[in-house]
């Protein structure tokens, strides 16, 4: 044992060396993982596979590379991928110590706020949201979602300047046309825009830019970044946390924690399944995932880091955020924040083989967004449907969203960076992401509103 302490003590200061001012580690008692990048010499495909065999923690997967990360328990690659050529970075596991009171936030400023300046435990997410409705309290309405599997609360924030109309809450659900025109400005009605933050726990970025989002919507429009003129024409509808259980446990306990907590039966030691493979359209039992494989190699197992439950909706938080969204009227837009790989995409994500039929749409709008997020801070977005930017991966929200709530501009946004620190975002970006997402998002809005007025 002690050897292979020593190697490991003599590794992680040469990583620690080589990975210079990339990473900021803490000196004493830092638990580190390993990020390991595999770029197209060593063949990104059969690295997708033989780490997927091995049932290991991908956290990016394109097609010029594929980063693979282990856990400061398991730092060593299995021996044939340790072979291959790749570059290997130390990633800090420690979560950061929050001191800072809420009172100090002052939400009546977008600018001035000290909110936007680090990420924040749930509890303070969950402040945030009660503060900005109060400071608030003609535009925005909190929502009670239902509870998550470790009994949580589950909250949405819908924001718009329309007069409020109870919306049959609770009642029977409306039966949606499929593919609806793009409805809107001759109904008279608001269009309706749905944004998420991380379903997979450790987006963090995705969950800080959800509630910069919402700040930037009520914020009053002489304030830079402000973009609540999009209020005029839409009514916007944020979940900012949809997987509270693991966001907390990604706090607490294993800050790269992906899965939601629930229990999933008397007979496995693995808690929690992948959220974002549990959605009812084309939801598929093979925790393999991906349509290269057409059975399971192995019986369905909970411990796969993409088990996608044994049904759809099996997941609380899955199950209360579809009850939700299908009694929201008038959807035209909807954005699931995620994290990393700077991308925005567009469906489908079960198949490469199929193309939407509003595919021509959604990528002009997706180019046109891009390029507009691009202007803020220089930062490159690559579009494309999520399928060809990742991997097919079935019973994922977009595809829920676009085709059984008809949503026609319906994307998956992959925020900062595209791995220099993946999950491990330091605070000072979250500004600059929110801005540069604003953008994306009024681009779309724009975009949507113009098509609807020439309908
Ligand atoms: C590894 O790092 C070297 C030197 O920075 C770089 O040239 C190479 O492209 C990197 N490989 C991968 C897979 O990122
Ligand atoms: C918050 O900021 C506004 C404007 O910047 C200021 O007028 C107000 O007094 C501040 N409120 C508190 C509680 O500090
Ligand atoms: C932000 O703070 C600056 C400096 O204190 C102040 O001049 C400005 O009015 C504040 N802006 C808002 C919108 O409160
Ligand atoms: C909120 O609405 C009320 C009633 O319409 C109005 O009197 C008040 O000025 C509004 N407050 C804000 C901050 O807009
Ligand atoms: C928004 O800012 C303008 C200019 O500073 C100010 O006159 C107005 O009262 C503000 N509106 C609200 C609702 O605070």
């Amino acid at each position: 044992m002690a050897p292979r302490r020593l190697l490991l003590l003599v590794l992680s200061s040469i990583l620690i060396y080589v990975s210079g001012d990339q990473q900021v580690l803490s000196a004493e008692g830092t638990k580190n993982g390993y990020l390991r990048r595999f770029g197209v010499e060593s063949s990104v495909q059969w690295v997708f596979d033989t780490a997927k065999e091995h049932d290991l923690d991908i956290w990016h997967a394109s097609k010029s590379f594929v980063d693979v990360y282990s856990p400061p328990e398991e730092p060593f690659l299995p021996a044939d991928l340790a072979k291959l050529p790749h570059n290997t970075t130390a990633v800090s596991t420690t979560t950061p110590k929050h001191i800072g009171t809420n009172s100090e936030w002052n939400l009546t400023s977008l600018i001035n706020t000290t909110f936007h300046e680090s990420y924040h435990p749930l509890y303070e997410i969950n402040s945030f949201i009660n503060q900005l409705s109060n400071a608030y309290p003609n535009i925005t309405r909190l929502v009670s979602l239902g509870h998550t599997a470790e009994g949580r609360e589950m909250t949405a924030l819908s924001i718009s300047t329309g007069p409020y109309k109870p919306q049959n809450e609770g009642g029977k659900k409306k039966k949606r046309k499929k593919q609806r025109k793009t409805p809107g400005a001759k109904d008279g009605m608001k269009m309706g825009f749905v944004i998420i933050g991380a379903q997979h726990a450790r987006e963090w970025i995705a969950t800080a830019t959800s509630t910069y989002l919402a700040h930037a919507l009520v914020a009053n429009k002489s304030e830079p970044h402000s973009i609540s003129y999009l209020l005029d024409h839409f009514d916007f509808h944020i979940i900012p946390v949809p997987n509270p259980d693991g966001y907390s446990y990604t706090w607490e306990t294993d800050r790269y924690w992906y899965k939601n907590r629930q229990i999933l039966g008397p007979y496995t030691d693995c808690v929690g399944l992948d959220m974002n493979r549990n959605w009812g359209f084309k939801w598929k039992p093979n925790v393999k995932g991906g349509e290269k494989v057409t059975r399971p190699r192995e019986p369905t197992n909970p411990c796969s880091h993409w088990y996608p439950g044994t049904r759809p909706f099996e997941a609380p938080e899955v199950n209360n955020m579809e009850n939700w969204i299908t009694t929201l009227p008038n959807l035209v837009g909807f954005i699931n924040l995620r994290s990393y790989g700077q991308m925005l995409s567009s469906p489908y994500s079960y198949t490469c083989n199929r193309v939407p039929k509003d595919a021509e749409d959604q990528i002009e709008a997706a180019l046109g967004a891009s390029q507009k997020l691009k202007s803020i801070h220089g930062t490159d977005f690559q579009t494309g449907s999520l399928c060809s930017m990742l991997y097919a991966a079935p019973g994922n929200i977009l595809d829920w969203m676009y085709s059984r709530e008809a949503i026609k501009y319906s994307y998956v946004a992959h925020l900062r960076d595209t791995g220099t620190y993946g999950f491990a975002l330091p605070a000072k970006w979250i500004r600059p992401t929110g801005e540069e997402t604003s953008g994306l998002i009024d681009y779309l809005a724009r975009f949507i509103a113009k098509q609807a007025k020439s309908a």
